[in-house]
């Protein structure tokens, strides 16, 4: 193992130096939780990504990624068509890179995904029943006894049932050959195979409870009571208009949790753009944090520029990997402060919320506003509150309000000249008229 190891951590350590990643420093060791990662770590989580080994020579990706992220999990290539394109021919390269990358900036790894209907290599779906069972427990050994030791959690099963009402299994050639007890054998055999590494069910469209994440939910209740392993279960949280953040993501992860496993946000994107994007964001760091077991968030991917939904610009980071309001609103909500540079430049000042009073119908909150390394003439920064809150008064800001009344966007009131490293404040009052959630901020842009 430590020679397996070793050998990553050189190729990695060496694709690092091509790409000019030396430079940049351990997730957590920079400055007190003023990453993603390292405010994460404080409240007890991982915070992750999805990486493309192909993107790993590319300086302002890697920087990015070390940087920020504490965990990663493999975008495409630890798949079954990458991992063994032709039976019984493993090829780990890829994965090898991602993971020795991984080692040698110190995150966590994430293992997705094993038994999948998808991204499956033809040779899987033509063979016999008997064969198929070989075949499956097979790659799933050979898989996880390769990363043994060096993947945190295996998404061991992905996206077993079907989309809409029924709650129906999906029709897959694992399914329509094998029966339902394949589920349960895929498990069984992932535990012999690594007992150490976590073993998670994980899918879409079960991030609130509908008819889809109540068969999870069932099959993951009946798995626990006959002492099946399973250790965790996925949310994938593929978000759109379409498919907004449910308003019940929190009860949901917390039902699954009140079963006995870990929950993890494994695939975050949310499209959009702008403070209701970061709202967004928002409303599911929250929610982790609310669920003891929630024990990490990963996002797919670091840059809108590769997403699989890049139209959407569904991530974190722009297409030049400037930190967007949504990734402002995610360090605020992990407790994390700072963030004003965006690593190609100053964005200038940064902001941070404290609720300084409370009455049984209303709050008021302050926003610190703090210049970064240079002198400032003024700012603007977002503030989103959860309907049906209301903003009742504001002091020491220009407020303006977007058409839902939600969305405030604060400017100076005489306060705008900030020299270097200088503060001001703004504060407001918030009626909660039934809801206490703390506003969100949008991040700060100076001029
Ligand atoms: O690497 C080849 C390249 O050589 C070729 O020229 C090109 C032409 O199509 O295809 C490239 O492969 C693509 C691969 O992504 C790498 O970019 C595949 O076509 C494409 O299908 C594949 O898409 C991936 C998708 O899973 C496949 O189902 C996405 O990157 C990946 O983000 C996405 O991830 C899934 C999770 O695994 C499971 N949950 C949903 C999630 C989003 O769909």
């Amino acid at each position: 193992m430590r020679t397996k190891r070793l050998r990553r951590a050189l190729v990695a350590g060496l694709a690092g130096l091509l790409a000019g990643a030396g430079l940049t420093a351990l997730p957590g060791t920079a400055h007190a939780a003023d990453t993603l990662a390292s405010a994460a770590a404080a409240k007890g989580r991982y915070f992750g990504t999805a990486v493309a080994a192909n993107h790993l020579g590319e300086s302002a990706y890697v920087s990015t990624l070390n940087r920020e992220f504490g965990s990663v999990t493999a975008e495409n290539e630890m798949k079954w068509d990458a991992t063994e394109p032709s039976r019984g021919n493993f090829t780990f390269g890829a994965g090898d890179r991602i993971v020795g990358h991984a080692q040698s900036r110190g995150m966590d790894v994430r293992g997705h995904t094993l038994v999948w209907h998808s991204q499956l290599p033809g040779w899987v779906s033509g063979l016999g029943a008997n064969d198929l069972r070989s075949a499956m427990n097979n790659h799933i050994t050979r898989v996880m006894q390769h990363y043994q030791g060096e993947i945190h959690s295996w998404d061991v099963v992905n996206e077993a049932f079907q989309d809409g009402g029924s709650g129906a299994r999906r029709n897959s050639v694992f399914q329509n050959k094998l029966g339902d007890g394949w589920i349960e054998e895929a498990f069984r055999t992932a535990r012999a195979a690594d007992p150490n590494a976590k073993l998670c069910y994980n899918d879409y469209n079960t991030d609130g409870v509908n008819a889809k994440s109540n068969a999870v939910y069932n099959l993951v209740r009946d798995l626990k009571s006959r002492g099946v392993p399973i250790d965790c279960v996925g949310f994938q949280s593929h978000f759109n208009s379409a498919s907004p953040v449910p308003s019940d993501y929190r009860a949901n992860l917390q039902r699954f949790a009140d079963l006995g496993v870990e929950v993890q946000i494994t695939e975050l994107d949310i499209e959009g753009s702008g403070s209701s994007q970061a709202a967004s964001y928002a409303r599911v760091v929250d929610a982790c944090l609310a669920v003891s077991r929630c024990t990490g968030i990963t996002v797919w991917g670091v840059t809108d520029k590769y997403s699989w939904r890049s139209g959407g610009t569904p991530l974190l980071f722009d297409g030049n990997y400037a930190k967007k309001p949504a990734y402002h609103s995610v360090l605020s909500a992990l407790g994390g402060s700072g963030g004003g540079d965006d690593g190609g430049g100053d964005a200038g000042c940064s902001v941070s919320y404290t609720k300084t009073r409370e009455w049984s119908d209303r709050f008021n909150g302050q926003v610190t506003v703090t210049a970064g390394s240079r002198p400032i003439s003024g700012w603007t920064v977002t503030v989103t509150v959860t309907p049906p809150q209301k903003v009742s008064a504001t002091w020491n800001g220009s407020p303006t309000w977007d058409s839902s009344g939600n969305v405030m966007t604060m400017r100076p009131n005489g306060n705008g000249n900030l020299s270097a490293g200088a503060s001001t404040s703004f504060g407001f009052t918030v009626m909660k008229n039934g809801n206490s959630a703390a506003p969100v901020l949008g991040g700060c842009t100076a001029s």
